[in-house]
């Protein structure tokens, strides 16, 4: 059985006090269910109002509300302002960040058949090009793309007209992924002196192969360190790239599909059900027809169709050729919290999710625990990893740490895991994770509310669910 209770070997304890042995790490390994909250009532979701607070409509909160708060154009991060500085008992040695890209156009398979404006993105370049390294004698210019179409080309782009690829980071994306950086620079080197004052080998940043990744890599280190020489980007061949996630695990995917996007099972389709009024009007205005399956086996494409568009300020669509049919903000606000439902059962409430998730996110956790290791061993010098990742990889993660509450993480939506020690007790490691800026709570029991966990108990759990060097992963993607 795949998720059983797991005993850490005593060949992973970490006490450098060899005189007595460690007694062994226990984890609970089970799934646990997360609060009840009106994301996972069905009800609420159904017959609820407006977004609870929520905001899908800019990259800045309104007057009054508080950081922190969830933003779906821009998620709370990591800030001097609002960080929770640890005891001074405790000792930061190494951070690992991972969030997602910031904010975007659509993709083009959740774009209309037609749009009714076009999107222009001119503002913004997508610098693409190769470069001699080393012992240059030919170098490379900068150059970027500028898309564009002609009139003797007679097919019309899917989606909208105008100057963007989708998907494509826009150039508001490119600021807030900006200031992203600038925030955790603010933190990790001026607040708590901890980050190098320039960047060496001690800082690392990985990109997945999907190219908006290395747009907001750009940006993004620009924001922390502003070098004056290249940097690269980490990254993985993209048959096996652990963190978009792009390795191959079908049994992952089934098991997705037999309870959650496509699948019959009742507990999937009620809010499908249930919400047939509203699919037919948005039908009615965007003309996507209503056995179109992407549009209509779950709210993922209307939901990216339109908060893309209010991210950017742009209106809500019109039926073509009729002004007056409109798809109205309360219709909006309905495929918001449908969202968020559909995130919360995928990722959370259905007890499949947590092997799901294992199986299609396990390496990069196993890759994470291995990391601390390495630091905790003097293997690695490196101290500070940055990833720069996609919704499917940060909602995995938040289902494997069984996070209480799930959502829909937004554009940007982080979680850092810091690792301590204190200086009383000598080798002795913390962990600490944040999301969103603040300490993340798990439903499970072992991990709690994650602040100052023993880091022999979270590498207990991450082992127990997949395997040393993810051979549990392997064996159940059916690759070892
Ligand atoms: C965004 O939506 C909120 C309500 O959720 C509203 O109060 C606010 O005015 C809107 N902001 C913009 C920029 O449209
Ligand atoms: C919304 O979907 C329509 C219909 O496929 C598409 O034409 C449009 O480009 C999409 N817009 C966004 C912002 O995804
Ligand atoms: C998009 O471009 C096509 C021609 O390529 C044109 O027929 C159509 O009207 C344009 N749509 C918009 C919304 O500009
Ligand atoms: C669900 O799908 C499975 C396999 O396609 C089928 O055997 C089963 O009868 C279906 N159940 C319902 C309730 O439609
Ligand atoms: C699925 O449905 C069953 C009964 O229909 C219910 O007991 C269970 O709580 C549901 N699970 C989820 C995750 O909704």
């Amino acid at each position: 059985m795949f998720l059983k209770s797991y005993l850490l070997p005593l060949l992973f304890s970490f006490s450098s006090n060899a005189r007595t042995l460690s007694p062994p790490v226990e984890a609970d390994l089970e799934w646990h269910a997360p609060r009840s909250s009106w994301i996972n009532s069905l009800d609420s979701v159904i017959e609820g109002n407006g977004v609870h607070g929520l905001i899908f409509n800019s990259s800045h909160l309104p007057q009054g509300t508080p950081y922190g708060t969830y933003n779906w154009c821009n998620m709370p991060h990591v800030r001097a302002k609002e960080y929770p500085v640890a005891d001074e008992k405790y000792e930061l040695t190494y951070v690992e960040v991972i969030h997602r890209h910031h904010k975007r156009t659509p993709y083009a398979s959740n774009t209309f058949p037609q749009e009714a404006y076009p999107w222009y993105c001119s503002d913004e370049g997508l610098f693409f090009y190769g470069k001699p390294l080393g012992n240059v004698i030919k170098s490379s210019a900068a150059t970027y793309w500028s898309v564009y179409t002609t009139s003797t080309n007679p097919f019309a782009p899917s989606g909208f007209n105008g100057t963007c690829q989708f998907p494509q980071i826009t150039r508001e994306g490119s600021e807030d992924s900006w200031q992203h950086g600038k925030d955790l620079y603010g933190v990790y080197h001026d607040l708590l002196r901890f980050l190098p004052d320039s960047m060496d080998g001690r800082v690392t940043y990985r990109v997945t192969n999907n190219v908006i990744t290395s747009q907001v890599a750009g940006m993004l280190v620009e924001g922390m360190y502003s070098p004056d020489s290249d940097v690269p980007l980490l990254i993985q061949p993209s048959s096996i790239d652990s963190l978009e996630p792009g390795y191959a695990c079908a049994p992952a995917s089934s098991l997705y599909s037999t309870y959650g996007v496509g699948s019959n099972r009742s507990n999937w389709t009620a809010h499908l059900d249930r919400s047939a009024p509203l699919f037919s009007a948005l039908d009615g205005v965007s003309s996507v027809p209503s056995d179109d399956e992407g549009f209509h086996r779950s709210f993922d494409h209307y939901f990216d169709n339109l908060s893309a568009r209010q991210c950017h300020a742009k209106p809500l669509p019109c039926k073509i050729g009729d002004l007056s049919d409109c798809v109205t903000q309360e219709q909006a606000n309905a495929v918001y919290r449908l969202g968020q439902y559909e995130y919360s059962y995928i990722y959370r409430d259905a007890p499949e999710s947590l092997q799901a998730a294992v199986g299609s996110f396990g390496v990069w956790i196993a890759e994470l625990a291995q990391n601390i290791r390495d630091h905790m061993n003097g293997k690695s010098p490196v101290i500070y990893r940055h990833n720069i990742a996609h919704d499917g990889s940060v909602s995995r993660l938040l289902s494997i740490l069984q996070v209480d509450v799930m959502v829909w993480p937004g554009m940007g939506s982080e979680l850092v895991f810091e690792l301590y020690r204190t200086k009383a007790s000598g080798d002795e490691r913390y962990v600490r994770i944040l999301w969103g800026g603040q300490v993340l709570r798990s439903s499970n029991p072992s991990l709690g509310l994650v602040d100052m966990l023993p880091v022999d108990v979270l590498l207990a759990y991450i082992d127990g669910l997949v395997g040393p060097g993810a051979s549990t992963v392997a064996a159940f993607c059916g690759a070892d």
